[in-house]
């Protein structure tokens, strides 16, 4: 089975805080893994591991069969191309039209003309479900749009991979349900592997391959929904019913 992500026990510590402790985690191609794990446990941290933010103290973290825990930025470039972050909250461009939201990796990383890249936007906001939105500003939209928009800029390179921190955070539910389905959608749509970091245990469910469980710097467990679900572990018992 092609991995695309193989954490090697990466540890990593923060103000003498460990966060990660000899985690071994590996996240197969074209699949949807959603970390789960409690406020504070790390799982931003995984994420930032997967684009070089943040490097591990000791361990290795490949992507794509690349060793690139001790790249630089330069050789990084390639890496955060290839995998789409959504960071908590969507973070837009409050000053740019969600045209130019969307159009913002394009123009800085290609050379497409304004034709070309009239088109590619519209194509990924047609994929996620929006239309006739290109000069609205990011403040009136509502916060399941801005959703969509920033899905739509993460997509916007065609990367082999989307990292979601939180995507559901602050939604109601049934927000919640659309986005869930969203994510499903375009990753069947764009044949990518899908991370998602989440402590919404109905919509990792709803949207997981696998789930892995986060505790203690480590992964507890790792299986299917059905089978965490059915997991007699009374630690992740506790936390499914939390
Ligand atoms: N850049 C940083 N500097 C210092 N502490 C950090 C940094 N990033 C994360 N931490 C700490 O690491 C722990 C895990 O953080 P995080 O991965 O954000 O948790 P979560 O599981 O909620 O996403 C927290 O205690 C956080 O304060
Ligand atoms: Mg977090």
């Amino acid at each position: 089975m092609a991995s695309f992500v193989f954490f090697d026990e990466v540890y990593k510590t923060f103000d003498s805080k460990e966060v990660l402790r000899g985690l071994t985690l590996l996240v197969r191609k074209g699949e949807v893994l959603v970390i789960l794990g409690g406020s504070g446990t790390g799982k931003t941290v995984i994420l930032k591991h997967i684009v070089g933010l943040v490097p591990p103290d000791r361990g290795r973290v490949f992507v794509e069969g690349k060793d690139i825990s001790r790249f630089d930025e330069n050789q990084l470039l390639p890496v955060r191309r290839r995998v789409g972050f959504l960071f908590q909250g969507g973070a837009l461009f409050d000053s740019m039209s969600v045209f130019d939201n969307v159009a913002f990796p394009l123009r800085e990383h290609t050379t497409l003309s304004e034709a070309e890249i009239h088109d590619r936007v519209h194509e990924k906001i047609r994929l996620v479900g929006l239309e006739n939105i290109d000069w609205m500003m990011p403040d009136k939209l509502s916060g399941g749009m801005r959703k969509r928009v920033a899905l739509a800029r993460a997509i916007i390179l065609e990367p082999e991979a989307l990292l979601y921190d939180e995507p559901t955070t602050g939604l109601d539910p049934i927000t919640t349900k659309w986005v869930s389905t969203l994510m499903r959608n375009v990753h069947e749509k764009l044949k990518i592997t899908s991370i998602i970091v989440t402590h919404n245990i109905q919509s990792a469910m709803a949207v997981a391959d696998r789930v892995a469980f986060l505790y203690r710097g480590r992964i507890k467990f790792i299986g299917t929904p059905d089978e965490i679900m059915a997991c007699d572990d009374p630690i992740v018992h506790e936390f499914l019913r939390s």
